[in-house]
């Protein structure tokens, strides 16, 4: 078995920085775990922690069911795959894939099984004789986990290792991942910025902000239910919407008042929101939640919103429209046939059951 768990884990540099703060974090044997966040929130060190190639300021980490702390990153079991894996130029595939083995005293025939093992899991064994310099930068990408496949650790921990390549064949590299952990049947945690990979690859991701751990939970969860702002705007693409304005109450209905525009909300949210009647919040809508009116039948008209269109971006699926309110702009997704008028006012329609509210100060989510 090998689950990973974090338990108020924290990492106090020398110059006194805490840049991981109080992580709790509990990875289930199999599971792919993503830890993603914007740069510098402290993804790598967490991962080097848990490696052992960073000491633990704070805390406990335990693989399987053993405290770490103290265990070298030898003795641990996990394999890494960094950022910037480095592969020795000097050496064949095949010589790289096994120089972990050779270091550790494998016999030569285990090597050359788990070798080519590995490099018929990876689709790199007609490879094997080939210097890192004749191969692409993907092919180059597997030489480096199939370095790591050899040695069957309990854990794999990858940090960002797509980060090199271009945005095709990241696309390519991030499915034939995902396939190695549905084959390996692995615990793996990985890295990444790219909220889009956290979100295809992770059975569950871990947003973390400035060290500290955001919300943990199934990619869709944190889509739909968002713990906060930070959050809500940082996984999806285009991000969420924000405008900032007051809930008032009129005829015994709340609406939200942007400043130039008022929409209804729906009553399941009334008993959320009461306490912050007359108050500023913070609206977020989704640009999928926001509709062309043209292309709506039966809308109330408490949700359409008069906007000036300022720029129409073809996405070819699909067509992004920049909108204006006059006081707020915003992004909404229309069909790819959509093409209103550049600079001139249009009606779009609010879906105001699936918008959040937040709470101006704390940026933590109301509903
Ligand atoms: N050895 C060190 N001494 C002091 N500060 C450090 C050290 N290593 C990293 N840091 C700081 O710790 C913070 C977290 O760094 P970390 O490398 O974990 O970020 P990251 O989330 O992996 O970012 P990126 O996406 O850019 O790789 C950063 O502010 C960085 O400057
Ligand atoms: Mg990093």
């Amino acid at each position: 078995m090998a689950q990973v768990s974090l338990k108020n884990v924290s990492k106090v540099f020398s110059n006194g920085v805490k840049v991981v703060n109080n992580i709790d974090l509990g990875v289930e044997n199999k599971e792919f775990m993503v830890l993603v966040g914007p740069s510098g929130c402290g993804k790598s060190t967490t991962l080097r922690m848990i490696a052992g190639l960073e000491e633990i300021s704070e805390g406990e980490i335990y693989i399987g069911n053993k405290l770490v702390n103290d265990i070298p990153a030898k003795d641990r079991d996990i394999a890494m795959v960094f950022q910037n894996y480095a592969i020795y130029p000097h050496f064949s595939v095949f010589e790289n894939m096994a120089f972990g083995l050779k270091l550790r005293g494998y016999p030569k025939k285990e090597i050359m099984r788990r070798v080519h093992e590995a490099a018929d899991i990876l689709g790199i064994r007609h490879l094997l004789d080939r210097k890192p310099r004749e191969l692409s930068g993907g092919e180059r990408q597997r030489v480096a986990v199939g370095r790591t496949i050899v040695r069957k650790p309990l854990v794999f921990l990858f940090d960002e290792p797509l980060s090199n390549l271009d945005a095709k064949l990241r696309v390519q590299m991030r499915t034939e991942i995902h396939k190695l952990h549905i084959r390996l049947q692995s615990t793996i945690i990985y890295v990444t910025h790219d909220q889009v990979e956290a979100m295809t690859m992770g059975d569950r991701i871990a947003v973390m902000k400035d060290g500290v751990l955001q919300q943990l939970a199934d990619p869709m969860t944190v889509y739909d239910h968002p713990k906060n702002k930070f959050v809500a705007g940082f996984i999806g693409s285009p991000p969420m919407n924000f405008m900032q304005g007051r809930i008032i109450k009129r005829d015994g209905r709340l609406y939200f008042d942007e400043g130039k525009t008022m929409v209804k909300i729906v009553d399941e949210m009334h008993t959320k929101l009461s306490p912050y009647i007359g108050q500023e919040v913070i609206f977020g809508i989704r640009s999928e939640d926001i509709y062309d009116k043209l292309f709506v039948s039966d809308t109330p008209p408490e949700n359409i919103v008069r906007v000036n269109c300022e720029v129409v971006e073809p996405m070819g699926s699909e067509v992004y429209l920049y909108l204006n309110t006059g006081r707020h702009t915003f992004i909404a997704r229309a069909g790819a046939h959509d093409r209103p008028g550049v600079n001139q006012n249009m009606d779009v329609v609010f879906d105001m059951s699936k918008v959040h509210f937040f709470d101006k100060k704390t940026e933590e989510i109301i509903v």
